[in-house]
């Protein structure tokens, strides 16, 4: 690989998943991982194996579908974790093992209670270990940035001479800048004698706002790998955002002298696939994939565009995988231009599902003149949840009064295609909903978080509710589209509850469909 090619290594399915709100079925990881191979990064970091029975499961299964990036999985400096890691993801062509231990004083008297030998000990204890098992690993020493330098120093310099082929360089708590942090990467590449025997990697959190402008300056000071996630999505203000680092790479080459390997236009899709996921859809203004990313309002701008368009942009938005138009079908179209958009959106659906998305694609063509992008992601995104059954939601109608409660009645079809209706009050018409549907289906969740966003634009647009519910002290997610948003948190309740119901006793069924595989360490 040529010295100006940076590797991109993603961190979304273990950073970012860490994040509250943000955790991920095996089946929507293994979404994910599909769409990370696309857009060819070159690490996908799965998970952290040792965290939970979920976890190990997710990296196996994603090492084992063998996408084409390496596939890293997390361990802590002992023998246990980095043999779960081993066996997760040996199964892919190409793995790696990342070990990490944290080195600064806080860290080292507070959480650890080690002297600094002792942790010397443990880094290099485990990177032999490690490459004992495989050739590509991986050290991070964490909290690095609150690191003494000299200290800093030697921990890099023993654990690259244990055999550790990367050596990542994490700004654990966000509290490092740029002017700093590139004399940190400086500081490294003079004072690490054996610096050139390993790839030197940036990995910064958000919470002051300056993770992307951090990562860039350590790759400007020597850095060759940068950890980042889609959105940016993250533990507390999240990581780094991986289409903001790579496009501005990209679009100021002519500054940075560097490139990655990333199939830009891919960008749009997978950030899309990834808010749909976790239902944390970026602010509007977010650099490269907010909806506004690419949209000129001003007038003075839009005559200078309409002049030229590089008086105003510095990207085109085809260069991220927006489409210079979203408006995609209406009624008439049909299931060639259908099927044609899902591709180029970046969904595989396989006949069967086309067929049942087609469909409701066809209902919603019948409520609404026309479809966006946004409305068939949350098409594909809903078909195979509820519509998987037991329960169908058959028709829903509310009242709602001012200064009284609302009241609800719903019916359901069952399994055996019997219908079963019910209506309850609430102090809403969606509590009055959710609660007839919980005296339908018998099963009653408590209801964490109720997230409404528009899948497209316009009067007529979707709502597409994201709840977060517990059942079984277990949280699940769900998700529901409608031009209607009442019948729309209702269909994101009932995913759930058919999920729940699906599954039977507790893990009885695929994991993949039911909860998060996450738990904490
Ligand atoms: O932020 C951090 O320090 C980490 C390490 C495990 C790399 O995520
Ligand atoms: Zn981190």
């Amino acid at each position: 690989m040529s010295d100006n090619r940076i590797r991109i290594f993603d961190t979304t399915l273990r950073d970012g998943e860490q994040a509250p709100g943000c955790s991920m079925t095996l089946r929507e990881k293994l979404r994910v991982a599909g769409a990370l191979s696309e857009l060819n990064v070159d690490i996908i970091e799965a998970g952290f194996p040792a965290a939970s029975p979920g976890d190990f499961e997710s990296v196996k299964e994603i090492a084992d579908r063998n996408f084409g990036p390496t596939i890293c999985g997390l361990a802590r400096c002992n023998p246990e974790d980095i043999r779960k890691v081993y066996d997760a993801v040996k199964g892919a062509d190409n793995h790696r093992i990342h070990v990490f231990v944290a080195t600064s004083a806080i860290h080292r008297e507070h959480k650890l209670k080690m002297a600094k030998e002792e942790i010397i000990r443990s880094a290099v204890g485990a990177v032999a270990m490690a490459r004992e098992l495989v050739d590509d690993v991986e050290f991070s020493p964490e909290d690095a940035s609150r690191t003494e330098l000299g200290y800093l120093a030697e921990v890099v310099t023993a654990a690259i001479e244990a055999g550790a082929t990367t050596v990542n360089i994490p700004d654990t708590v966000g509290y490092t800048v740029p002017a700093e942090f590139d004399e940190l990467f400086r500081y490294l590449v003079d004072n690490v004698p054996n610096i050139d025997d390993a790839t030197l990697s940036v990995h910064c959190h958000n919470d002051l706002g300056m993770a992307v402008a951090n990562s860039l300056a350590a790759v400007s000071a020597g850095a060759r790998q940068i950890e980042c996630t889609i959105n940016g999505i993250g533990e507390r203000a999240g990581n780094c955002s991986l289409e903001e680092a790579v496009m501005a790479i990209k679009t100021r080459a002519e500054f940075f002298g560097l490139e990655t390997g990333i199939d830009t236009t891919r960008l749009y899709p997978t950030s899309r696939l990834v808010s749909n996921i976790t239902g944390m859809h970026p602010p509007r203004n977010k650099a490269i994939v907010g909806e506004n990313a690419f949209a000129h309002e001003a007038g003075i701008h839009q005559h200078g565009m309409l002049q030229h368009a590089s008086t105003y942009e510095i990207m085109r938005p085809e260069d991220v995988g927006i489409a210079k138009s979203n408006l995609v079908l209406g009624k008439h179209s049909g299931r060639h231009a259908f099927r044609d958009r899902l591709v180029e959106l970046g969904f595989a659906l396989d006949e069967f599902e086309t067929n049942r998305a087609f469909q409701e694609f066809k209902k919603l063509a019948d409520k609404k003149k026309d479809i966006y992008d946004g409305d068939l992601e949350a098409i594909v995104m809903n078909a195979g949840g509820a519509s998987s059954g037991p329960w169908t939601l058959k028709s829903l109608e509310v009242q709602t009064h001012t200064d009284e409660p609302a009241t609800a009645a719903i019916t359901l079809i069952g399994e055996d295609g019997n219908e079963v209706s019910d209506s309850a009050h609430g102090d809403g018409p969606v509590a009055a909903a959710f609660q007839a549907l919980e005296q339908v289906t018998g099963v009653e969740l408590v209801l964490k978080n109720f997230e409404l966003h528009s899948a497209s634009i316009g009067e007529d647009a979707q709502g597409e509710v994201t709840v977060t519910v517990e059942y079984d002290g277990q949280s699940f997610r769900g998700r529901g589209a409608s031009v209607d948003i009442v019948e729309a948190g209702t269909r994101a309740c009932l995913e759930v509850m058919n999920r729940i119901l699906r599954r039977g006793p507790r893990g009885a069924t695929d994991p993949g469909d039911g909860e998060s595989t996450r738990a904490t360490i």
